[in-house]
């Protein structure tokens, strides 16, 4: 039977529970629904903090100009101002929904310093800044009755007033223009797929971190609702700016657990295998350059010397100081038989932030009437070609509080909701046998992407790689009209999807500018312009 609210919100992140809780208390019927646990997100594992200017000796036109500055000429100023200039009132509000940002001994606010700062203006709470962030707001969204939230439920597709007439359907009172109506979701618990009713949805499903081999995102991170918009013909921009973190923890295994940025902040310094730093040869902020910078310095001095990895170094600081400051680093590194008062650490850098994404107004609006879309999904225009550190929990949360106004405007406005949508059809079949299919594609899409669309690229590499994962899509394509959809085979078509954007934008961009540095274009072209797509 279809299930009906007002606005349905797709994941439970940042962007999705601050937009679900405006709505929400704007009197709405809101559902949110999410793949796992409710807590399973990329906003639960942010460490650094959310920069805002909330200390005397900052202004915000020097957070604007930070951000501008790394951003290498692609950013809306726009955005930037009207984002920024937002911040300190979302941190007000996030500290009211109870997250208690870390203070120095004098009552004052603990304020972090990351790559691309001109000044301390992270807020945290030590290094476990997203699950404080996360477990307040779940808490609030449960003390909510007007929130229904659906746990291990998988958004498949939006249902459109174009998707249905593509499959000969039409809806009564319906005129040409497109508008969303709801979405196909799988309950992967029940394993059967629900029709839900909406008069509006917003995709809040983050970033797109798995289609990488070496990524500091968790699984759920695999682009579902870049690849949804896409398939319903929204316009996707700028997805070739990969934010490639400087420092994850290097391991043997695929695991790359982030080693935050504020690590630098307080002091620590990379280092070539032979001890010698070498940011200063790079940049003039040294070790706390623009990360873009960061990342192609240490792929730089990988690539010279062979070595699998590069230290970073905050050796001689007090253990006590350094198991205060940063508890969840300190003990990860602890398992691992590095202490951080004695011992480098072996960092690399792995794939961590999209840049681009589902293009959006300020009001978080897509193109399609009742579509919005805010946090690492969407493309507002405040990162340009490169992200300054912890303005996403800030983007997300400042849109999430625009786009519900938006919403409620929207709504408010009359919009009716379709009461009798057409169910979803399966494929019948089942084939356990074929799912080796799956697991090799899911592999080879990673090693492709990591090994030829990566920090520096070529075209002839972009080539090769859009080659390779087209023969994928055509695979998956093949099998996903005949099987019985399951969690593994829908997010692989996903991702599939997003990664032949991201090469389709990439090939595009005849430069090197921020994120998106090729050996065949090493210059800034002199007209700075997004690239966009959208399926025809
Ligand atoms: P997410 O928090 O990723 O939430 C997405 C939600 O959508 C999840 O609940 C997911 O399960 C759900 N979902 C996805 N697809 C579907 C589907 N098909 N159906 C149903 N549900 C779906 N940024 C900073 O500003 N500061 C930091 O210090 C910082 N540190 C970071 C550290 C790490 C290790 C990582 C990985 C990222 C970090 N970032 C940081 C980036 C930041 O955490 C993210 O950009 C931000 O949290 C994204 O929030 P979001 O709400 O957009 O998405
Ligand atoms: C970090 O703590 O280094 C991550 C910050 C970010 O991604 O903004």
């Amino acid at each position: 039977m279809q299930k009906d609210f007002d606005v349905i919100i797709v994941g439970s992140g940042i962007a999705g529970l601050s937009f679900a809780l405006r709505t929400a208390e704007a009197g709405h019927r809101v559902a949110i629904i999410t793949k796992k646990a409710s807590a399973e997100s990329n906003t639960n594992y942010a460490q650094g903090g959310i920069a805002a200017v909330t200390s005397q000796t900052d202004n915000i036109e020097m957070h604007i100009g930070d951000t501008l500055e790394a951003g290498d000429g692609l950013c809306s100023e726009t955005a930037v101002r009207a984002i920024l200039e937002n911040g300190p009132q979302s941190i007000e509000e996030l500290a009211r929904r109870g997250v208690a940002f870390t203070q120095l001994n004098d009552g004052r606010v603990s304020l972090g310093k990351e790559g691309g700062h001109s000044k301390r203006r992270i807020l945290h709470v030590k290094d476990i800044t997203g699950k404080a962030i996360e477990e307040a707001l779940l808490h609030a969204v449960a003390t909510n009755s007007g929130i229904t939230t659906f746990e291990h439920h998988f958004a498949i597709d939006l249902i459109t007033v174009r998707s249905l007439r593509k499959r000969g359907i039409t809806i009564a009172g319906e005129t040409e223009r497109d508008r969303v109506l709801g979405l196909y979701v799988l309950d992967t618990v029940q394993d059967c797929v629900q029709t839900f009713g909406a008069k509006a949805v917003l995709l809040a499903t983050g970033g797109i971190g798995q289609i990488y081999q070496y990524t500091t995102n968790p699984f759920i991170a695999t682009g579902d609702g870049i690849a949804m918009a896409y398939r319903a013909g929204v316009e996707i921009r700028n997805m070739e700016f990969i934010q490639f973190h400087p420092t994850a923890l290097y391991t043997t295994d695929s695991e790359r657990f982030l080693i935050s940025e504020a690590v630098r902040g307080e002091g620590a310094i990379l280092r070539t295998l032979d001890g010698q730093p070498f940011m200063q040869r790079y940049h003039q902020r040294a070790d706390l350059a623009p990360r873009d910078v960061v990342a192609r310095a240490i792929d730089s001095e990988m690539k010279k010397s062979g070595a699998r990895h590069v230290w970073l170094d905050i050796t001689g600081r007090p253990a006590e100081e350094l198991r205060d400051r940063f508890p969840n680093i300190y003990d990860t590194c602890a398992k691992h038989g590095i202490y951080l008062e004695k011992d480098p650490i072996p960092v690399v850098p792995a794939a961590h932030y999209l840049c681009g994404g589902v293009k959006t107004n300020l009001a978080g609006e897509t193109e399609m009437a009742g579509l919005y879309a805010c946090g690492e999904v969407a493309c507002t225009g405040l990162h340009g070609a490169n992200r300054l550190a912890s303005n996403s929990l800030l983007e997300a949360v400042v849109m999430a509080h625009q786009g519900a106004a938006s919403v409620n405007a929207y709504l408010t406005a009359g919009v009716v909701s379709t009461s009798e949508l057409p169910g979803w059809v399966d494929g019948d079949m089942r084939d356990s046998d074929e799912r080796v299919v799956l697991l090799h594609n899911w592999d080879e899409l990673k090693r492709t992407l990591w090994d030829y669309v990566g920090i520096v690229r070529s075209s002839k590499r972009l080539e090769r790689a859009r080659t390779r994962i087209q023969n994928l899509a055509r695979e998956i394509n093949d099998y996903y009209w005949n099987f019985k959809v399951e969690e593994g085979l829908l997010e692989l078509r996903n991702m599939i999807q997003v990664a032949e954007l991201v090469i389709d934008c990439a090939l595009q961009r005849k430069e090197s500018r921020g994120l998106h540095y090729t050996i065949d274009y090493p210059g800034k072209s002199p007209e700075p312009h997004d690239t966009s797509i959208r399926a025809t």
